[in-house]
């Protein structure tokens, strides 16, 4: 029994180890995935180059102050937001 809590535990260790070295670019591939899913019907699927190079930060004012962007509050969360921005900021040229 106490064997496999251990063992357990080695699988979350190194589960977490995984995620920690995450590349910057998978964040940004699941960035792609959510602006598709939730920006693109506005923004076009490409972004739009008004977009490129914005940050998450960026993102979260968007969705505070533009009355059309209000319908996201609550849906994406900060960590989307800064994946999202690290798309947007891996397409710049
Ligand atoms: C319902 C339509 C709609 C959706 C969905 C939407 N936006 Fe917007 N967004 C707008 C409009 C309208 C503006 C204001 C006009 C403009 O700047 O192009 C805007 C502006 C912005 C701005 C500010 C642009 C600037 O020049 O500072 C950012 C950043 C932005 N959007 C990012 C996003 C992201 C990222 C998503 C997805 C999480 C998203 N938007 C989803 C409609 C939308």
């Amino acid at each position: 029994m106490r064997r496999g809590i251990k063992f357990f535990m080695l699988v979350g260790a190194v589960t977490i180890l995984g995620y920690s070295g995450f590349s910057a670019q998978s964040y940004a591939a699941g960035g792609k995935a959510l602006y598709q899913a939730k920006c693109a019907m506005c923004h076009h699927s490409g972004a739009a180059s008004d977009l490129i190079g914005k940050g998450g930060k960026d993102i979260m004012t968007a969705i505070n102050e533009i009355p059309m962007m209000k319908m996201l509050k609550g849906k994406i969360t900060e960590n989307e937001a800064n994946d999202v921005g690290k798309y947007l900021q891996s397409l710049k040229k």
